[in-house]
């Protein structure tokens, strides 16, 4: 492919766990998501010209964001630091919300600077600088959030090492609901708080769950997915931490939705449904509920994404 003087990409927000597969499963939804824009300019070296959308929380400094240091990473990678690139990074997403902001941005930066260069690295190829890219954003190099935003779809990271990231099949009607409760629970803080060993017999629920899931992704087994949609390890410590939990678990059952949990480390929460009406009831439905507790939210009803980032002009 030729390489272009300036593009503006696309990446998605995600939701990682999908509930039982903590740090290995995570699905791409169709918004929010994050747009970049990178120029090539003779002025060689790695600017940040604007961030708009972040209420001045991310820094300008080009080593200190995960766009600018992961852009630079590639640069660096293909020996291409004759050119210098200006970045401009237009948050579409809260921040802090278990939507995969950071990973929206990191992805959204290699997706654009791989295609500016005329695609020299598959998408897959782009995944080990996305998790130095998290590493930097969150203190930790998960692949759940950015492997769905890239690849689009649903993601299971077998290994961390060595990577293995496998699409799962997409069962047509899977669609969830998202919402995010107007509370700050960043990823550092939301892993610090769990524990580094596990009971054996909850490990073992857990891995039941997940095969579960995984076969009923592939048989198109809704029932399947439903019963296996449980998470006996990492949400009891978590969920303390988002407001009216357990209220927003039983509104969710009584409406009918597959399963619900936390997205990724929080505080937004996650219910599957079985097609997108239902995905938009259940959202109504939780945003009213936040309301009468004077909670402001987002609600964000999707099917899964199956594109991943992609290439607006
Ligand atoms: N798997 C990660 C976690 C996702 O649960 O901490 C963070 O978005």
């Amino acid at each position: 492919m030729k390489e272009k003087n300036s593009i503006h990409v696309f990446a998605p927000a995600t939701s990682a766990n999908f509930i039982c597969g903590y740090d290995i499963l995570g699905l791409a939804l169709d918004e929010p998501g994050d747009e970049v824009i990178l120029k090539k300019v003779d002025r060689p070296g790695v600017t940040i010209t604007k961030i708009t959308g972040d209420n001045g929380l991310l820094p300008l400094d080009s080593t200190k964001n995960t766009v600018g240091a992961c852009v630079q990473m590639i640069l660096d990678h293909l020996q291409r630091n004759d050119i210098g690139i200006e970045i401009e990074l237009h948050k579409k997403m809260p921040i802090g919300s278990g939507l995969g902001s950071s990973a929206a941005s990191t992805i959204a930066g290699l997706f654009a600077i791989n295609q500016l260069l005329g695609e020299p690295l598959s998408r897959k190829e782009l995944l080990p600088f996305a998790l130095r890219g998290e590493e930097l954003a969150c203190g930790h190099g998960h692949a759940d959030n950015v492997a769905p935003s890239l690849l689009g779809g649903i993601t299971l990271i077998r290994s961390y090492q060595p990577l293995d990231v496998i699409n799962l099949p997409v069962p047509s009607e899977l669609c969830c609901s998202v919402i995010f409760p107007h509370v700050e629970v960043p990823t550092r803080a939301a892993r610090q708080i769990l524990r580094t060993q596990v009971e054996l017999k909850k490990a073992a629920q857990q891995w039941g769950n997940i095969a579960g899931l995984v076969s009923g992704l592939f048989s198109n087994d809704y029932d399947l997915i439903s019963r296996s949609l449980q998470d006996d390890l990492i949400e009891p410590a978590r969920s303390i931490l988002i407001p009216e939990f357990d209220a927003m678990r039983q509104i969710t059952r009584e409406a009918g939705a597959l399963g619900f949990g936390i997205s990724g480390s929080g505080p937004s929460v996650v219910s599957f449904t079985k097609g997108l009406d239902k995905a938009k009831e259940i959202t109504e439905i939780l945003k009213e509920h936040l309301k009468s507790k004077h909670i402001g939210s987002n609600g964000y009803s999707s099917t899964v994404n199956t594109r991943g980032a992609v290439v607006i002009s």
